[in-house]
């Protein structure tokens, strides 16, 4: 089988890679992604003389690059977006172009030739849950509330609008907060870690008591791997970790793992638009196709932390440069 996958640089999008490589012996993988600030080629270094595997540097809203790439592959796994809630509250345009505009041009490709299409989403796309209000599930309505899960919103209904009037073979499927190897340290976990072990603060949002399901990487890729083998062709798969936990707790864990104490939480100002908690029913995945998650929280925080013990200099590169102009940024808002 010979994959396109976009945004393969990034965070999933590289575990998955690896996932494939290493399970699949005979397929082979096509890596387009534009490198942006949060696409890093040291993520697949292990795979760059490895003929199954060739990296195409280019932009998914670009016709002219996705057209002959869809038409070699069989099956298009389309992780690329822009990712981060606080940067679309920053720059809400560069969210709509490559999120909406790149997941409809690589639609039209895949459309021309006939391609399967997984669809990489957030739980996002739901809006927010009250403490008490029953999880996520595929027949949840849209209620996307900040400007990123609103263009991922737009991008879910554009491949179902490509598989119900073009009868496009697509799936797709909206998880949970991941966290593991690889993760770009401008998200709450990889944030945390590297803050601790660099002697600063960890921000703590408003008063921390925001709930997401988070959801390890490694399981992640392998609910792709049974959807993009075993899904139901129009089909929706909700993917979570059954790990429901406050920010507070993600952050107090993650002390004790480092040995730090509690004088390291900075409480700052907090997020506009906060979406208070995510959590996911993943009744139909298990089901269906078997899938459930197998990293416990407690598993997978402590993986993670040895995973950035051990890859010092891969972070230390990745918060130079655009990392620190960016948090200036987000700290002139406060
Ligand atoms: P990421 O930000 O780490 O990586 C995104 C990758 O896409 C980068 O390599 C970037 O260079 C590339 N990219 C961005 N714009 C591009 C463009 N125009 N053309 C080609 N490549 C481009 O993101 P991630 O955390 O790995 O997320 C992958 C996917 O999973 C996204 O679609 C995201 O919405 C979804 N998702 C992520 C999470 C999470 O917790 N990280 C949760 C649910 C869903
Ligand atoms: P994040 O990792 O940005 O993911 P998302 O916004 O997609 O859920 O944030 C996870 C939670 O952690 C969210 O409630 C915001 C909060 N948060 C902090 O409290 N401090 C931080 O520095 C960051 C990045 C996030």
């Amino acid at each position: 089988m010979k994959l396109l996958v976009t945004g393969g640089a990034g965070f999933i999008g590289a575990n998955f890679i690896h996932h494939i490589l290493r399970k699949y012996p005979d397929y082979r993988v096509v890596n387009l992604d534009a490198l942006t600030y949060a696409g890093n080629l040291e993520n697949l270094k292990m795979w760059e003389n490895d003929a199954r595997y060739r990296f195409v540097k280019g932009d998914i809203a670009d016709p002219g690059v996705i057209e002959p790439l869809v038409a070699a592959c069989d099956i298009v796994v389309h992780f690329a977006a822009e990712s981060h809630v606080d940067r679309s509250i920053l720059d809400p345009g560069a969210f709509i172009r490559t999120n909406v505009q790149g997941t409809q041009v690589l639609l039209e490709a895949a459309k021309q030739h006939n391609k399967r299409f997984h669809h990489v989403s957030t739980d996002e796309v739901f809006g927010a849950l009250g403490p008490d209000d029953a999880p996520f599930d595929e027949r949840t309505p849209y209620d996307p509330r900040s400007p990123y899960s609103a263009s991922k919103a737009a991008s879910d209904h554009l491949v179902r609008a490509y598989f119900h009037t073009y009868g496009l073979p697509i799936t797709i499927s909206n998880c949970s907060n991941n966290y593991g190897p690889y993760h770009f340290p401008e998200k709450l976990i990889p944030l945390a870690i590297t803050n601790l072990l660099a002697g600063k603060n960890v921000p703590v949002y408003g008063d921390g008591r925001q709930v997401r399901d988070w959801l390890y990487v490694a399981d992640h890729c392998q609910a792709i791997d049974l959807i993009i083998h075993q899904g139901t062709i129009g089909e929706t798969y909700c993917v979570g970790g059954n790990s429901e936990r406050e920010n507070i707790w993600i952050v107090k864990q993650l002390l004790t793992l480092l040995g730090k104490d509690e004088s390291a939480i900075e409480y700052v100002q907090d997020r506009a638009g906060h979406d208070r908690r995510y959590a996911i029913d993943f009744s139909k995945i298990k089901d269906e196709l078997g899938w459930q998650p197998e990293v416990t929280l407690e598993e997978g925080l402590q993986k993670t932390v040895d995973w950035f013990k051990e890859n010092e200099p891969w972070w230390k590169n990745v918060k130079s440069g655009d990392y620190q102009e960016y948090y200036a940024r987000q700290y002139d808002k406060r």
